[in-house]
This record gives structure tokens, sequence and C-alpha cells, in this order.
């Protein structure tokens, strides 16, 4: 047993409190890890409000690196002393979705089957089965993929989460390609991560779309090449205008991919109408449960052909895509550092959510 430091969410928008966890030893098939950096989501402030489900206290913390301590006697595909990014998809290898291959969608994810608890014995709810607002966390071992050991911690734990998820918007489900025009609609943490995926992809043409001129400022370092603030303009109009004049044919186009990153019914609108005959919309932003799906002519789904697709976790696999994109950072080729806007201490969590809140950072990321 690990007596450790955490962030521990006790009830419904309680201010956040560091507490004394206790964190068992690895057991079969789990995986113990030493946490050196892990970045604040939205999701974490999620789960302090009670919008993710009533299973208080949680440990809060999810796009982590750190170095593996120790594993369950089982394990096989971590030792102690890997440097590793933590996922929260430990694919089963089972169950229907493995079983056809796409693993992306495995219906059975793994998480470690001991519970970490509170110092009096309370069982905690680690943050999307990981918690890692803490100095050491269990996991399942397939939740730890083995990466260059040589990279920053606090830009590659990004990879866990909201980072991975926007990358992989664009190069695994938007599939974008050399030279298409790619617009991306909300350029928060999961937006420019959206753009920098689809200028890795090769995109020739990339338009960031916020209501935010700040927002399109940090979209332009990472890789677009025009930007559209939809609070002057209207969004559909310009990303045609653009599209159409990179076609050589003012006004008619639309683009390839367009990527919608905000998790709201009227920007998916504009991401459908933004989008050329045959192109493809991909949701990465979140909906609330109350939000619909706007009211659309069928015959403009029909008539516009082309595919609707939604992006959980930016499809990845963490194995294979992890060490590629950590790769991708060590050569100078992705650009993680940007994502890190301060490195703080775990006490600041709460301050933390708070510039989250006012949109005042991509990524403030906890450094042990
Ligand atoms: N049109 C365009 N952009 C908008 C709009 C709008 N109507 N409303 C908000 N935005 C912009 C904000 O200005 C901000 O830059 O969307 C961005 C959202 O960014 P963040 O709040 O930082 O969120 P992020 O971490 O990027 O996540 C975006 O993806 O994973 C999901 O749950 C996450 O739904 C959220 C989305
Ligand atoms: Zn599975
Ligand atoms: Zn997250």
């Amino acid at each position: 047993m690990h007596e450790v430091k955490a962030v521990v969410a006790k009830s419904v928008g309680e201010p956040v409190s560091l507490e004394t966890i206790l964190v068992p030893d690895p057991g079969p098939g789990e995986a113990l890890v030493k946490v050196q950096a892990c970045g604040v989501c939205h999701t974490d402030l999620h789960y302090r409000e009670g919008g993710i489900n009533d299973e208080f206290p949680f440990l809060l913390g999810h796009e982590a690196a750190g170095v593996v301590e120790a594993v369950g006697e089982d394990v096989t595909t971590v030792a102690p002393g890997d440097f590793v990014v933590l996922n929260w998809r430990a694919v089963c290898g089972e169950c229907r979705a493995c079983d056809r291959g796409e693993p992306q969608y495995c219906f059975n994810t793994h998480n470690a089957t001991q519970r970490m608890t509170l110092a009096d014995g309370t069982p905690l709810s680690p943050a999307l089965g990981i918690g890692a607002f803490a100095e050491k966390t269990l996991v399942a071992a397939g939740q730890c993929t083995k990466v260059d050991p040589e990279a920053r911690p606090a830009a590659v734990g990004l990879l866990g989460c909201g980072v991975m998820a926007g990358i992989g918007a664009a190069i695994n489900t938007g599939n974008v390609s050399r030279g298409d025009v790619v617009a991306v609609i909300g350029c928060g943490g999961v937006g420019v991560a959206a753009i920098a995926g689809a200028a890795l992809a090769g995109a020739g043409t990339i338009i960031a779309v916020d209501i935010d001129d700040k927002k399109l400022e940090g979209a332009k370092k990472l890789g677009a090449t025009h930007t559209v603030n939809s609070k002057e303009t209207d969004p559909v109009e310009a990303i045609k205008a653009i599209a159409g004049a990179a076609a050589g044919h003012e006004g008619a186009d639309g683009a390839d991919v367009v990527i919608e990153a905000v998790g709201r019914p009227e920007t998916w609108k504009q991401a459908f109408y933004a989008r050329d005959l045959a192109g493809t919309v991909v949701l990465v932003g979140v909906p609330t449960p109350d939000m619909k799906v706007p009211e659309i002519p069928l015959i403009d789904v029909f008539g516009r052909g082309g595919s609707l697709k939604s992006s959980w976790y930016g499809d990845c696999l963490p194995n294979r895509d992890f060490p590629m994109l950590v790769d991708l950072y060590r050569q100078g080729r992705l650009d993680l550092d940007a994502f890190v806007t301060e490195e703080i201490g775990i006490e600041d969590v709460e301050a933390a959510f708070a510039k989250m809140h006012h949109g005042e950072v991509l990524r403030s990321v906890v450094v042990l």
C-alpha cells in the first residue's frame, strides 16, 4: 500500500481538495505508475460539477505521463522503469468490436480492478479510470503505452486525452489527406489539436473558426492558413469562399473535411453546410444530453452525400498512435509544447479550473 497526495472532488460543486490517498500494490493485470505530469481537462471539472455521474468522491486527472513503478506478476507489456503515457481506453481484444478488427470501438475497455481509497477506506472513483492528479496511481497495464523516455512529460501526457482527440479527429476519423481543404470550428485545445493533425496529414488549406480572436491567433501557430471570426462573419459563406478560391473557382465549394470541436447544434449545422458535396463532417466536441440534432431538410442530407461522423477519443489506438506522435514531436514536426500554457503544482488545480473556465489557457499541466 502506498500513501500519496492527490486531488479529490468530494461532493458536487465543492472546490477540490488535496488529500492523502491509499494506492494498493498492483495485482494481476495492473500497473502502479509514478505520475510526472497531468493536464487539467474540462472533463475533470465536469466530474466535480456532477455532470458525469454521482459516484463521489472522485480522484481527478487523466491526461498523464509517468514512470511505471511496479506491475502485477502476469504483466508483460510494460515493466518497472518504462516511461508511459496513460490512456482511458485499454481495449479488451475479445469483444465483438475487437473481433471485427475495430478495437477503437471496444465495448469492454479495462481499468484497474482494485480500488484506491481515502485514508479512511472510502473507495475513490478515478476520473476516466485513471486518477492522475496523484503522486502515484493504479491503472490496468493496458492503459500504459511506452513512449520515448527523452520526451517532456508535461507535453506528451496531453496525448492521453484532448490533444489525441483533436489530432485523431483529423487523421483517423476525418481521414484528412494531402492537399485537402479542412475547416475546424472551435479552437480550444481540441480544435487546435485538430488543426495540428490536419497540418501533419498534409492538408493544403486549414481554416480556423472561433468567436474569440485570441483563439484564432493560437490556431495560426499550430498551422491554420486562414481564420474566420464567426461572431463577425457567416462561417459557412467564409469557408466556402476560401475553399472555392483554393480550388480556383470562387464561391461554390466547401471544405473536404469540417471538424466540429465545440459540441453544439448550431456549430454542427455550420459544419454540415460548410463542407463540399460528398465531404465529411467530424463531430469531436461533446454535446450535453439536452441538445438535439438541428433541423435540416432530409433532402439536404441525401443531396449532399458524403459522411457525417463522430470521433470518440480521436478513434485512437494508443499503442499505435502515441509512440508515433511522440516521435513526430521529438523530430520537431508536432509542437506539443504549444499546448502547455503553464506548469502548475498539484495544489493549483482549483485555480486552473477558473482559468480554463474563462478560456485563458489551452492547458494547465500539473507537474509532480
Ligand atoms: N462558434 C465557434 N467557436 C465557438 C463557439 C461558437 N458558437 N462557442 C464556443 N466556441 C469556441 C470557444 O471560443 C473555444 O475556443 O470553442 C472553443 C472551445 O474550446 P474549449 O472550451 O477550450 O474546449 P476544448 O478543450 O477544446 O474542447 C472542445 O471537445 O472534447 C470536447 O468536451 C470537449 O465539447 C468540448 C470540445
Ligand atoms: Zn474489446
Ligand atoms: Zn480529458
